[in-house]
């Protein structure tokens, strides 16, 4: 059977982007940057993007586009010549896509809920009780009550796993191509649109202000190296199986560093965008109410799902703002659900030589089964937990074994001849550095710090 094959470039690096860009830029890294010393998280999170995001990135898209496969086959593929057995590997990063998947979905169920309420719902009542209480009945959380299920969230929930399963049984250029081409401008042009008008509202530079301002000490505070580099494991979607899917339907003949650079710099330069969106209506909602700033903001799903919803109510026109906020966060949610999806359903194609849609069935209709844990009372809690998990522990693990295996086991330098060979743009010795020492050395102690936290 033919390997599928990507249709242009800008459809590989819309597809690209659109796995990139998702909740992790619009709620979690506008809060992380708060969190982190304002304008000061920008010099640990610029210096993780250049020393492990870009060279991660071009390493998957080597090993995608020349092993070509999901990554329990890319792995296993390396480890043949070596007499290796990697497999494990894959399958184990699949399996983090796998759990990622199912929670995400979660959010974006809400996300679409939402959609729902800011058309219907008249805005002006007490947000905060109605959007979020009401909705996700956080005061029936007695252990009684927690498997109780809850059909309000779960139909959003079949939504969002429909409009995947559609667009990955349609397959690399008809499904996510094309889907891709169609949500990322989308996006883009829905945020630039908040942020036009946003940015003029009365408070909304101090918001900026505060985002941007830099808090130089933190700078020596190891907890802001982390949270950078955990975010940009995260936020690029590399380490799990998702890049080297990818990269796997790439052309024979593609620029593979260049195409790293532009989706690394694309998806940074969004997140600032967001971050300059959602500081914006902070600050006009501080203002308008008279409070500090520090007093209106939240944290992770408060953001985007209570104080957000709170601000966009203080707009002129909520009913317009509210449901663009809202649509933009299920595009960017959806985006990154279907490269979830792919990752591994390809891994199950490549194993079991199934074609696409028995796979994706199966894999669609046993993450659609075990997410809808998350539509009972005690989602919300299970959701904070295994979110905790992987982005402390298990995303860190994954990215450091690989990093060990690629990097010492094999000659990093070859994967960079063989990129270099593909581009006009050469990669130098500052690659093997940063995968061979620079990035172990921070993920180890990370990982060690956030398992020591995670015990004590
Ligand atoms: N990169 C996505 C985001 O920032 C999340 C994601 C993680 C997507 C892992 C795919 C795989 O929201
Ligand atoms: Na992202």
């Amino acid at each position: 059977m033919q390997r599928e094959q990507w249709n242009s470039r800008v459809g590989f690096i819309l597809a690209a982007v659109g796995s990139a860009i998702g909740l992790g830029n619009i709620w979690r890294f506008p809060y992380m940057a708060y969190e982190n010393g304002g304008g000061a998280f920008f010099i640990p999170y610029l210096f993780a993007m250049i020393s492990a995001g870009i060279p991660f990135m071009i390493m998957e898209f080597s090993l995608g586009h020349r092993l070509r496969g999901a990554a329990p086959k890319v792995f296993a593929k390396l480890g043949q010549n070596y007499g290796l057995r990697l497999e494990w590997l894959g399958w184990f990063q699949v399996f983090i896509a796998a759990i990622i998947a199912i929670y995400y979905v979660a959010i974006i169920g809400w996300a679409i809920s939402f959609l729902g309420f800011s058309f219907t719902q008249s805005w002006g009542a007490d947000t905060n009780a109605f959007f979020f209480e009401e909705y996700l009945q956080l005061g029936d959380n007695t252990p009684s009550k927690l498997g109780q299920f809850q059909l309000h969230i779960a139909i959003p929930m079949a939504i969002a796993w429909s409009i995947t399963s559609l667009v990955i049984f349609t397959g690399i250029r008809g499904g996510i191509e094309r889907a891709s081409k169609i949500m990322m401008p989308l996006l883009f042009i829905m945020v630039l649109t908040l942020i036009g008008r946003i940015i003029f509202l009365p408070g909304a530079l101090e918001g900026l202000n505060y985002l941007f301002e830099p808090d130089f000490s933190k700078i020596f505070d190891a907890k802001i190296w982390s949270a950078a580099y955990g975010q940009i494991f995260f936020t690029l979607s590399v380490g799990f199986a998702i890049m080297l899917a990818y990269s796997s339907y790439l052309p024979e003949k593609s620029d593979i560093t260049n195409n790293a650079f532009m989706t690394v710099l694309i998806n940074c330069g969004f997140s600032i965008m967001a971050g300059i969106m959602i500081f914006g209506v902070l600050g006009y909602m501080a203002q308008e109410q008279g409070k500090a700033l520090t007093e209106v903001v939240s944290s992770g799903v408060g953001l985007a799902f209570v104080t957000i919803p709170a601000a966009i109510n203080l707009l002129p026109a909520p009913y317009i703002f509210g449901p663009l906020f809202f649509l933009a966060l299920v595009v960017a949610g959806l985006s990154s659900h279907i490269s979830i999806i792919e990752a591994v359903t390809s891994a199950v194609m490549d194993k079991l030589t199934l074609a696409r849609k028995p796979a994706a069935s199966l894999v669609c209709g046993s993450g659609f089964l075990i997410s809808m844990t998350f539509a009972t009372n005690g989602g919300l809690l299970l959701l904070d937990l295994v979110d905790y998990f992987i982005n402390n522990v298990a995303l860190l693990f994954s990215c450091f074994i690989e990093l060990i295996i690629l990097a010492w086991l094999f000659k990093i330098a070859d994967i960079r001849d063989y990129a270099n060979r593909l581009s006009d743009f050469t990669v130098g010795r500052w690659f093997d550095l940063c995968l061979r020492f620079l990035s172990p050395a921070m993920l180890a102690i990370i990982l060690v710090k956030n398992l020591i936290n995670t015990v004590t």
